[in-house]
């Protein structure tokens, strides 16, 4: 069964759990801009990751995976800012479920973990909300700070071992 591992990434976090899950599955892991994720004819198994980018992968991700993956046996992976567990991550979840599915794949694996947010991007925030005040669209409250922080040590060891895990027996 020849498999193989397609992420965007744009600073690191969702390349860290592909590499991890190409580790398990004993394949290679590309970024979707690469040669090699050009043609996905041959793979049996593809695991697909991507990092939230405004709510879900980013139009470039989108567009990649709408005209290169279907009707495949395929896996999904996902890094984020918010929580995991929560109402946003079910909601990227479903929203990748969605985009992997209208294109006829058939998902067998997923996982999803916490990934620390660009400071340039937190930078960007914290000014926005002081320019905008109470417009602003990301409020900076002491709930939004404490998700920051929590983010910074992700994907860590543990989140590296169960991307292993939740990808294992393909
Ligand atoms: C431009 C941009 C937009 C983002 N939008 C969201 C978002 O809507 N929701 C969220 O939970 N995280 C968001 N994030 C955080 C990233 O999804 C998270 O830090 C991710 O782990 C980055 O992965 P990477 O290192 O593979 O690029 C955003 C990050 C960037 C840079």
């Amino acid at each position: 069964m020849k498999k193989l591992v397609v992420y965007s990434s744009l600073t690191g976090n969702t390349k860290k759990i592909g590499e991890a899950i190409a580790q398990q599955l004993e394949c290679e892991a590309v970024s979707f801009d690469s040669e090699v994720a050009k043609n996905l004819a041959e793979y049996d198994f593809v695991a697909v990751g991507f990092y939230v980018d405004k709510g879900g992968p980013d139009a470039h991700f989108k567009r990649y995976l709408k005209e290169n993956l279907s009707n495949k046996k395929v896996g999904l992976f996902i890094t984020l800012g918010a929580e995991p567990d929560g109402e946003h991550g079910e909601k990227m979840l479903e929203n990748g479920r969605e985009i992997l599915r209208a294109n006829g794949n058939e998902i067998l694996r997923e996982f999803i973990c916490q990934g620390a947010i660009d400071p340039k991007l937190i930078e960007q925030m914290i000014e926005m909300a002081q320019n905008m005040g109470d417009k602003a669209p990301h409020p900076i409250t002491p709930e939004r700070i404490a998700r920051w922080e929590a983010a910074k040590s992700h994907p860590d060891e543990n989140d590296v071992a169960n991307a292993k895990k939740a990808f294992a027996g393909i």
